[in-house]
């Protein structure tokens, strides 16, 4: 059985050691595929692969059809709307993912991004401190859960807004929680975006929501570009010099957000998240017991193509 672990964005040597145990331990081969520049390399070394690891990596028809014995993908990492779960089932290959591994990373990014924002992007000029501040967390999975958690020690007031989340959930993490999108937006100085890229959520943040933000308010993004509709975003800017933009998915429209609104907005070049050496042994390892897993006793816990 061969597993191809295949990164455009390669994991921590680390955690590829990591993988590479479980992997042979199984009596299974490892093959790796790391910052390849191009569609033909991926579709090269999956050919003969039984299952495959990847992170943001496109996995779409034409990998499923040239992957001729694949019966598993595991997307490392939470969101896998790079996956394409329709082909994925059509070629009789289920899709998981490995939640909560890597969230902590992400969260903790979030307050790195918050505080460069908070102090204009250290550049020597007064800025100002999240202790106090309101934050409205924009779905409370596990990235938001660990956010909240994090915002307590910064002395922020948290709420969030999670139709899939019980009340009770999130008022047990000491978090107030709010029913509405425009409550969550106008109420809140910060927005921390933790919402997946689905069908119902692409560019659902915009200007509407962006302009109920109070004076001085920062819309922070860790998740994905696309629930951003980027032109809604750059009217908000231009209509509220008072708000500021940071992501850790660099827009489409990066090059011409930042000539128009400066330290106003950061991106950065890479999607950095999950990109700690902690992150990627916990998603990578658990992808890797996954496999096994599924190979071995047909588990499939984690399937996210059901
Ligand atoms: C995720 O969905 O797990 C994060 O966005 C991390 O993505 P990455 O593995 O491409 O860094």
């Amino acid at each position: 059985m061969k597993v191809l672990v295949a990164t455009e964005k390669p994991f921590a040597a680390v955690a590829v050691d990591g993988i590479r145990k479980v992997v042979e331990e199984a009596g299974m081969t490892l093959e790796l595929l790391e910052k390849y520049t191009s569609k033909q390399q991926l579709l090269e070394a999956v050919a003969d692969a039984d299952a495959l690891i990847v992170r943001s990596d496109k996995v779409d028809t034409e990998v499923f059809d040239a992957a001729r014995t694949l019966k598993i993908v595991v997307r490392a990492g939470a969101g896998y709307d790079n996956v394409d779960l329709a082909a994925a089932t059509a070629h009789g290959v289920i899709v998981e993912n490995t939640p909560g591994q890597n969230s902590n990373a992400v969260a903790e990014l979030v307050f790195g991004m918050l505080v460069m924002a908070a102090r204009n992007q250290y550049d020597g000029t007064s800025g100002s401190e999240l202790k106090e501040k309101t934050l409205g967390i924009h779905a409370f999975g596990q990235v938001g859960r660990n956010v909240a958690r994090i915002a307590k020690g910064f002395g922020m007031t948290v709420s969030a807004l999670d139709p899939f989340c019980p009340d009770e959930a999130i008022t047990a993490a000491g978090v107030k929680p709010v029913h509405s999108v425009e409550q969550l937006y106008s109420e809140n100085k910060v927005v921390s975006l933790h919402i997946p890229a689905t069908t119902e959520t692409r560019g659902s943040v915009g200007f509407d929501l962006v302009s109920l933000m109070p004076s001085g308010g920062i819309l922070v993004n860790t998740a994905r570009k696309e629930v951003i509709d980027e032109p809604g975003l750059i009217r908000a800017l231009e209509a509220r010099p008072d708000i500021r933009y940071v992501a850790d998915v660099r827009p489409d429209a990066a090059d011409e957000m930042t000539e128009r609104f400066g330290k106003r907005v950061f991106f950065t070049p890479k999607k950095m998240g999950a990109q700690t050496s902690e992150a990627n042994i916990n998603a990578g390892i658990a992808a890797a017991r996954q496999i096994v897993a599924y190979l071995r006793e047909g588990d499939t816990k984690y399937q996210v193509n059901k």
